[in-house]
């Protein structure tokens, strides 16, 4: 075929467009996640010297671009450093104590804690000589907190929130074709919040290569309007222009529908950006017959946005989006799709048994599905963004997120986190509410508070007009910023009056952000004060606070309420109200810390849900209660429940909507039956027995299979079971846990509120520092007996004198002896020496052994392995016998440190109680493909083996 010349850069691009753009996609644009393969070390909040010497040396990383020194130094030596994986929360990994922090849950992290508070993270990385000409970024999802950056030793920037996602242009900072290494400094000193945070590097990072013509992180905007068999969608796309030439180009929107087909594109027109602009453009397009996003189908588009020059795509940016239509009325509450939702909702922190904040993706999705089994539909982000791997399992799983923002402020700087969260999160279908803030007790009862709610709704609008605001208000309603905020949150029937309010401020919708606060300990059915367990039965506290049956009432019944959301969906650490110490997690939740449901979940499901319920509690095992009554509560959907005890009838009941039904039974060894019956047809039948002793060990995971990708996980759940099968609900029994095939186990937990046994076990990566090293020219010693432990070294002088060898003189042979302590524990671990070079021709010795002759200088790192017999408990001697590095200028730093010990000491068995019958493991792929088997024995137990595959 014959073309001219235009013709062909036609056909081309329209070549290059249509085959198959995930191909193209991937030669424009590369997301990395940089998880894998850290280097992790505790640093020091209040001793520089033990924060590894940063920003100590004459010119730091403040003064010149590229200076940094002791850690943050790409040469800094960071062999003995424990290795891991992100996401990573250090705090989950400290032991409690009864001076630290009650909102932290007593992790012995934070104020009195400067040595377990900052934590140092490198990561080395390779890039290919090709990506030279790409701008490349670094993007983290979030650090707790206080965060500082360097690339290579530059200097990128630091980000004080804990929550905040942010993201540096490294570009100029990289080696092309050569070695990178990124070091993170996170302080965890300061608390932001009242409740558990974790600590460390617990969200994912990414590394992102585009052309220099791109779109930016979080660049785009794609809002709809839903007609009767369309959608006219509005494309929002910011390009940025970071070559230094002037860009022409063409901007293509593409859209892909659930099914990954293109059923819309068209070209935004040609332009020009000079260089370093950042511009957007805005167009629109059509997508017919469009599949709603919805809580049943969460049918979800891709918008592609293409950047041409030339002729050829340079960038391809892939926006996520949900064409769907939400209205929040005043009288008559949410409407999704035009269709009336009354939202069911929960608070949550991120945060769970065995990984504390260190969420993997995988248990997002888990946790959004038992909250979504219980007819849960929203989910509030208290009290600060969320990690982005939430939203995209909201997204896919169908939730309504209520994204709340963590501080209200109005500088700028404050403001700015408003807007950071909104830029980011704005494509979600999910969310539907933005919260400004929550319970600002200094401000939401008066003027100033009102005043401030204003500004930062004016200042919202700027990202986002779809979706209203809202502030979670505990008291005074009727002022302060309740009487201006969009959608008003109540926080707590017990501050206030929802219909007096909604008398007064008719224009105003609105839900309850919070109600709950009840406190219940899963698989308890007596206070015990002294023990810290709380009874699981729904009741008002005696502090005020609504039982769940209590305030559901309340909202189920005011058709202007657009909802409930409760605190809380799932126990989290730290607010152990109303106890303290030793009580470490909260008791706020319908389910426990690992998601085991509480009696609560039957309660709401029974309401929220569309599937047939029948629960009994509590369970049916009360030796020495013989005769005793015990209340026994069914909740349930059924129209009339009738109760049996060992088949006698109790009597039938009327179920009143949204209640549960109780009888007072005489408590006898035996089965509890509840029949349930629909219009007068009996419908299902529960039982509760009284079990036997537990007999064996059991494991189920949610999932037989979970990816070979080093991140999927499966979540086991471990239950004691008696002779017949039944779990035992009493039964607190040590289980250890063994694991073949490629996986670990990556936490444990049980959901008692006052157990301090370890979530995790892992290695412990101890450093030691030899110390008091000595010299003296070879020269007239007899080395051989010098290189002894028993030689006096007395009269020898210290080693490395500040001044250094005078430029110019003469490396005599010299004899270096230095000393290390170990106790008897730290010689069962694996004792490596990561030494570094100290001269040349050097010979090393441990004890008196030799360890290595003749090294050179040219290879400045050895690792030598120490061999536990040559080592003793106590002192032990380290000689070097070398020529030391002339200083030939003022200025040179020749290396005087010969290098630390790393100590290593293996992870103890993984075990935990059961807590009333269950705990739970939580396995992680380590990456290659093959089967899992996972043991959990008990004494006197039967073990058992659950087997899985990772592929
Ligand atoms: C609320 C607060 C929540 C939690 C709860 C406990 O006032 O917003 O974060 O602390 O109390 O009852």
């Amino acid at each position: 075929m014959k073309c001219n010349k235009g013709l062909c850069l036609m056909l081309g691009m329209v070549i290059m467009l249509s085959m198959g753009s995930s191909n193209l996609y991937a030669q424009v644009r590369e997301r990395l996640l940089m998880n894998f393969d850290w280097k992790f070390a505790y640093g020091h909040a209040g001793d520089v010297a033990r924060d590894f010497n940063v920003g100590t040396r004459y010119f730091t990383y403040l003064a010149k671009a590229g200076y940094a020194d002791g850690a943050a130094a790409p040469e800094f030596d960071d062999r003995s450093w424990r290795p891991l994986d992100l996401p990573h929360d250090w705090a989950v990994e400290q032991g409690f104590a009864p001076h630290a922090s009650h909102s932290h849950g007593y992790k012995t992290v934070g104020p009195g804690f400067p040595e377990n508070s900052v934590g140092w993270y490198r990561k080395n990385f390779s890039l290919p000589a090709e990506d030279e000409g790409k701008r490349i970024f670094l993007e983290f999802d979030g650090i707790y907190r206080d965060a500082r950056v360097w690339v290579n030793g530059f200097y990128c920037g630091n980000e004080p929130s804990g929550y905040a996602s942010f993201a540096f242009d490294v570009t100029e900072y990289l080696n092309f074709g050569g070695e990178n290494v990124i070091a993170v400094r996170a302080d965890a000193s300061m608390e932001e919040g009242w409740f558990y945070e974790g600590a460390g590097i617990y969200r994912h990072v990414w590394l992102t290569k585009v052309a220099p013509l791109h779109v930016p992180q979080y660049g785009t905007f794609v809002t709809s309007s839903v007609g009767e068999k369309q959608a006219a969608l509005t494309a929002r796309v910011e390009v940025q222009n970071k070559a230094l030439e002037v860009a022409e180009f063409e901007l293509v929107n593409v859209v892909l529908d659930p099914g990954g087909q293109e059923v819309a594109r068209k070209s935004a027109g040609s332009f020009r950006m000079a260089p370093m602009e950042r511009r957007t453009f805005i167009d629109s397009l059509d997508v017919a017959d469009p599949l709603l996003w919805d809580l049943e189908q969460p049918h979800l588009y891709t918008m592609e946005s293409h950047l041409l020059q030339n002729g050829a795509t340079v960038d391809i940016y892939r926006t996520t989006f949900g064409i769907r239509t939400i209205e929040w009325t005043a009288d008559k509450g949410f409407f999704l799709n035009g269709r009336h939702v009354k939202i069911k909702g929960t608070n949550n922190h991120q945060n769970h048994a065995g990984v504390g904040t260190a969420i993997p993706d995988a248990l997002h999705e888990w946790r959004l599905k038992q909250l979504k089994a219980m007819g849960n539909n929203a989910y509030r982000t208290a009290h600060y963004p969320p990690t982005p791997a939430l939203l995209e399992a909201a997204d896919r799983v169908g939730m309504l997120i209520l994204n709340e923002n963590r501080l209200m402020g109005t500088t700028d700087q404050i403001m700015d986190y408003l807007g950071r969260l909104m830029v980011r999160d704005r494509n979600h279908p999910s969310v539907v509410l933005w919260s400004i803030g929550n319970e600002e007790w200094s401000i939401e009862t008066n003027d100033r508070g009102a005043r401030m709610a204003e500004i930062m709704q004016a200042y919202a609008r700027r990202f986002d007009t779809t979706r209203p605001l809202n502030a979670a208000v505990s008291g005074s309603w009727g002022g302060g910023i309740s009487s201006v905020i969009e959608v008003m949150g109540y926080n707590y029937l017990r501050h206030g009056d929802t219909d007096v309010h909604h008398e007064r401020f008719p224009w105003q919708p609105s839900l309850g952000t919070e109600e709950g606060s009840t406190n219940t300990t899963r698989g308890i059915y007596f206070d015990d004060a002294e023990r810290q367990y709380l009874a699981a039965y729904d009741r008002d506290t005696p502090t005020g606070f609504f039982a769940i049956q209590h305030g559901w009432k309340h909202y189920a019944s005011r058709d202007y309420l657009a909802g409930m959301v409760i605190w809380t969906g799932f126990d989290y650490r730290g607010e152990s109200t109303p106890f303290t110490y030793p009580s470490v997690l909260s008791y706020f939740g319908m389910f426990d810390l690992c998601g085991f449901p509480k009696d609560n979940v039957y309660y709401l499901k029974s309401w929220w849900s569309r599937e047939d319920v029948l629960h009994i509690l509590p369970h049916w095992n009360w030796p020495g209660r013989e005769g005793e009554g015990i209340d026994v509560w069914v909740y349930s959907n059924m129209d009339e429940v009738e109760l049996f005890l060992n088949n006698k009838s109790l009597g039938r009941k009327t179920m009143e909507l949204n209640s549960h039904l109780s009888w007072e039974v005489p408590y006898k060894a035996g089965t509890l039956k509840a029949v349930g019956y629909k219009a007068g047809q009996r419908k299902m039948t529960r039982v509760v027995e009284t079990t036997g002793a537990a007999r064996q060990v059991h494991l189920r995971a949610d999932r037989t299979e979970i990816k070979a990708d080093r991140r999927d996980v499966a979540v086991v759940t471990v239950a004691l079971k008696d002779r017949k099968g039944r779990t035992v609900p009493d039964a607190n029994v040590l289980v250890d846990f063994d694991i073949s095939g490629p996986a670990s186990i990556i936490g444990v937990g049980n959901g008692d509120p006052t157990s301090h046994e370890p979530d995790r076990f892992i290695p412990s990566y101890l450093r030691v520092e030899p110390a008091a090293w000595k010299e003296a020219p070879a020269g007239g010693l007899d080395v051989a007996a010098a290189v002894r432990p028993d030689y006096d070294d007395k009269s020898w002088g210290a080693a490395f004198p500040e001044e250094g060898l005078a430029p110019g003189s003469q490396a005599e042979a010299t004899v270096f002896r230095g000393r290390f302590a170990l106790t008897r524990e730290q010689l069962e671990g694996e004792i490596t020496w990561m030494f570094r070079s100290i001269g040349t021709g050097q010979s090393v010795y441990l004890n008196g052994h030799l360890l290595a002759e003749g090294l050179s200088d040219e290879q400045k790192r050895h690792t030598f392995s120490l061999p536990a017999e040559h080592l003793s408990v106590g002192s032990n001697t380290l000689v070097i016998v070398a020529h030391p590095y002339v200083k030939n200028h003022v200025w040179d730093e020749p290396n005087v440190n010969p290098g630390e010990l790393q100590v290593v000491l293996p992870a103890g068995q993984w075990q935990r109680r059961t807590f009333n019958g269950l705990a739970q493991v939580l396995v992680q792929s380590t990456g290659a493909p093959g089967e899992v088997v996972l043991t959990g024995k008990a004494e006197h137990l039967q073990d058992f083996q659950l087997k899985l595959v990772a592929q």
